[in-house]
């Protein structure tokens, strides 16, 4: 059966968590291809808010196999303490039952962070605005071949000499940048221990997946961040450092490319942002305040107040066609209650001209939305389950989006909870 894969459409947080959880129920296996905690996927579960960053949303499942790839940077800190918070809400995480962790996944270490960190202040008022949390650091040396893998972990000679070459290269850097230098047995004794209590998730997962692909089974693709923080695709340097789009998806699962079958793509019916970086459509002032309070957008990782902006046709057109995307789900209609008009971003303005068949990706920090006014709606929808009673000028900003981008949008989420869920 073809898998499936789900992703977010520009800068990440579109809402992708509850989609993949209403998803997860009709699936065998939720697999996470990049990325690492940096993402977060909220779910409100009876009112109950639960973030998770690293861990497929299929944990919520029973029965659902929840594969973490090995193009997944994880911090072996934040995964004890994620699944000791999941246990503790009463989701059952077991290590080879239901969750497994691929043994090539990279590990994040706390000089990652460190240099994570530094490298931000090195680029001051340039920054990145990154999550802080040693995922550029850590796919840099996944890049130079002087990374440490989730397998190392269990194969303590192996661990040994890879730490020689990491701290060899690494501890000169930290020195030279006044950090303190990272003494290799503790930090040892600890990796070794992780490996004790993680072996029976840490596996190949590349092959488990091939003979769950093989069997038919249904396999669906979990994307973190968004086509547009693409670090290949995405508005370098204000990216992160992984294939997010959904071409990372072979790279960092191990099935063929040929594998994917339907990309389903999470858009939020207006543009958010966390961290730095080229945003054309972004509101400054009153309205972009009221809309960052309507829709609560404030980062599930770092808790940063988001940048929001207006609908950005040009941009979700692009990455519609980067990624491939079949179908859309938008979500956070509700949010745009009470907007009126509702401006719709339909072309750049790049220093005097006017573009709208492409994404000027490489000067998209010079460019600034053109964009043209739809009647809004007042009405609450929160409530509302059936595409025909919604507002009519909801149905016409939704089918104009449709019209400009080129794919259906066939899911509408109407609020935070499971049900809140417009099919069409
Ligand atoms: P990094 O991934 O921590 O290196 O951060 C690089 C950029 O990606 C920053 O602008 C982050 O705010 C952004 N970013 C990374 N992960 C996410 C995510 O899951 N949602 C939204 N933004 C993200």
């Amino acid at each position: 059966m073809a898998v499936r894969c789900v992703t977010g459409i520009l800068w990440g947080d579109e809402g992708k968590g509850k989609i993949i959880d209403r998803l997860a129920a009709d699936t065998d296996c939720v697999v996470r291809y990049g990325g690492g905690h940096n993402a977060g996927h909220t779910i409100f579960l009876g009112g109950e808010k639960l973030v998770l960053h690293l861990i497929p949303s299929g944990i919520l499942h029973p029965g659902v196999l929840n594969i973490v790839g090995n193009g997944v940077v994880v911090d072996p800190w934040h995964l004890e303490e994620e699944i000791e918070g999941l246990r503790g809400r009463g989701a059952e995480v077991e290590l080879g039952v239901n969750f497994f962790v691929s043994e090539g996944a990279h590990v994040i270490l706390p000089l990652h962070r460190a240099l994570d960190q530094v490298a931000e202040q090195i680029r001051g008022s340039d920054k990145i605005g990154t999550t802080g949390r040693g995922i550029g650091p850590t796919y840099a040396d996944r890049a130079s071949r002087t990374g440490l893998r989730m397998g190392d972990l269990v194969r303590p000679a192996r661990l040994s000499r890879a730490l020689d070459y990491l701290l060899a290269e690494k501890n000169p850097l930290l020195r030279a940048f006044d950090l303190p230098e990272v003494e290799r047995g503790p930090l040892e004794t600890q990796l070794i221990e992780f490996g004790q209590r993680l072996r029976p998730a840490i596996t190949d997962t590349g092959h488990m997946l091939r003979s769950a692909y093989a069997c038919d089974q249904r396999i669906l693709i979990e994307g973190a961040q968004g086509v547009l923080l693409d670090v290949d695709h995405g508005s370098y340097p204000f990216v992160t450092s992984s294939s997010s789009s959904t071409g990372g998806v072979a790279v960092g699962t191990g099935l063929p490319p040929s594998a994917i079958g339907e990309v389903l793509v999470i858009v939020k019916a207006y543009s958010t942002r966390v961290g730095e970086g080229p945003f054309p459509s972004e509101l400054f002032g009153e309205i972009g305040d009221q809309l960052r309070t309507a829709g609560n957008e404030f980062g599930s990782t770092t808790g940063r107040p988001r940048r929001c902006g207006w609908f950005d046709t040009v941009a979700v057109k692009y990455a519609v066609a980067v990624s491939g995307t079949t179908r859309l789900a938008m979500t956070n209609l509700d949010v745009l209650s009470g907007f009126d008009p509702l401006p719709l971003a339909v072309a750049y303005d790049l220093n005097g001209e006017r573009i709208s068949d492409r994404l000027p990706l490489f000067d998209i920090e010079e460019a600034t939305a053109v964009c043209e006014e739809m009647p809004g709606f007042q009405d609450d929808v929160t409530g509302v389950r059936r595409y025909a009673d919604l507002p009519v000028q909801a149905r016409n900003y939704v089918e104009a989006i449709e019209d400009r981008v080129g794919v259906p949008i066939e899911i509408i989420s109407v609020g935070p909870e499971r049900d809140q869920v417009i099919e069409r």
